[in-house]
């Protein structure tokens, strides 16, 4: 029996586990980097489509590159018509992460690449599933409403076009820039969880669609992705900004874990959460219904007092797209709607020099071999 030799790292917490010239986190001053851009930068010079460029060709796009690229991705919105058959035969009662994970997989079914893993090949089924994820999870968030799905429009941008599929008609400006910018904030962070998972199960060799599959699956945790559907549900909880502080005190006393509060990596605030902050102010605004925002702010006041923590991406995020009228459940798959392009960028990274990720444990079981005492003596 051969004994691990390194000590266990729980949760793998700081354990470097390869290169990677994706996304660049400082936990202690809170900066995040995509490909070396600051996201405050990008944030407020660059829509979503060229983040996912810059991610996938590690540069910015140029003013014709970025054109064929935005058509590119609009042309892949379209699901297979099986795909779409697929999805109205669902219970209606099935999450909307649930069903995201299970079209995702049954999408290499259809696609002409799927056992195709070379890189030109895994490029195409980056490019598809970047595009198919979004009508997946509008066309669901109809069909179980009793709606008929709405076609994706290719003179969309990727956030408006969401939009446009969930509610059937073009939203407001505001609201499609939040979404670009929500979806710009969510594209990429490092080896979280859900990319992980990704990077694994390409680290074997798999294909696109699995390890997209894999990445969704990680991503449905509280810990991870479900944290913002988490919050709106405590907002709903709290149901009134007066009644926010005393709630919050009550719960902490409790011991329970505020969702949208801490992270692995950042030791202060989230650069994300400023902006959604900010967003979810505006839309609060222009909705006439503050409500949300104010809640949030005290949650974020007291919860800082009391643990000394500090919001993450999710705090605001889910306040956002509540005030968008998006169903509460659809968060989680919105952050996929975004994330996939990191995921992709991040499986074609591991495909480029790929070696098995497979750790050890730290065995803490016999190690003299027990005898098997036959059933019947059990
Ligand atoms: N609410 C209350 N306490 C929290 C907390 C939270 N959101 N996040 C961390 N803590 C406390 C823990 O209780 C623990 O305290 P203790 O040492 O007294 O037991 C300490 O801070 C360290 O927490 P730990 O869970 O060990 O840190 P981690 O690095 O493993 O966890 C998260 C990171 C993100 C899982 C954790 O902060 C969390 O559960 N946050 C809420 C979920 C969330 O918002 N997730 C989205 C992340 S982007």
């Amino acid at each position: 029996m051969t004994i691990p030799p390194t000590p266990a790292h729980a949760g793998l917490e700081d354990v470097v586990i390869g290169n990677s010239s994706i996304c660049f986190i400082d936990g202690r001053e809170g900066r995040l980097l995509y490909r070396g851009y600051d996201i405050n930068e990008l944030v407020e010079h660059s829509r979503f489509e060229e983040v996912v460029f810059l991610l996938w060709h590690g540069r910015l796009p140029n003013k014709k590159e970025l054109p064929e690229h935005e058509k590119a991705l609009a042309a892949s919105r379209k699901l297979p018509g099986k795909v779409l058959a697929l999805l109205k035969g669902f219970p209606r009662k099935a999450t909307p992460t649930e069903v995201l994970r299970t079209t995702v997989s049954a999408l290499s079914l259809y696609d002409s690449d799927a056992e195709n893993n070379s890189m030109e090949a895994s490029f195409r089924k980056a490019m598809r599933v970047t595009g198919q994820i979004a009508t997946i999870v509008a066309s669901w968030a109809r069909i179980r409403a009793g709606k008929k799905p709405v076609p994706p429009n290719s003179r969309l941008s990727a956030a408006a076009n969401f939009l446009y599929m969930v509610h059937g008609k073009k939203p407001h400006p505001l609201w499609a820039k939040t979404f670009d910018m929500a979806l710009i904030l969510h594209a990429d962070h490092e080896l979280n969880a859900s990319t992980f998972s990704g990077r694994v199960t390409a680290s074997t060799l798999s294909d696109m669609h699995s390890a997209i599959t894999s990445a969704i699956g990680t991503l449905k945790g509280p810990l991870h992705g479900g944290a913002n559907e988490a919050v709106v549900r405590m907002l709903q909880e709290i149901g009134e900004p007066e009644r926010a502080e005393v709630w919050i005190k009550n719960a902490l006393a409790q011991k329970r874990r505020i969702m949208g509060f801490g992270h692995r990596v950042y030791k202060t605030e989230d650069p994300r959460a400023a902006h959604l902050r900010r967003m979810a102010e505006a839309l609060g605004r222009q909705s006439g219904n503050l409500k949300w925002y104010e809640i949030l702010r005290t949650v974020e006041r007291v919860v800082g007092e009391e643990k000394g923590l500090y919001p993450n991406v999710d705090l605001y995020s889910g306040a956002c797209y509540y005030a968008m009228g998006i169903p509460v459940d659809l968060c989680v798959p919105i952050f996929a709607v975004s994330r996939v392009s990191g995921w992709t960028a991040h499986v074609l990274e591991q495909y480029a020099d790929d070696r098995l990720i497979r750790p050890r444990t730290e065995y803490t079981g016999p190690t003299h071999p027990q005898p098997v005492v036959p059933l019947d003596r059990r």
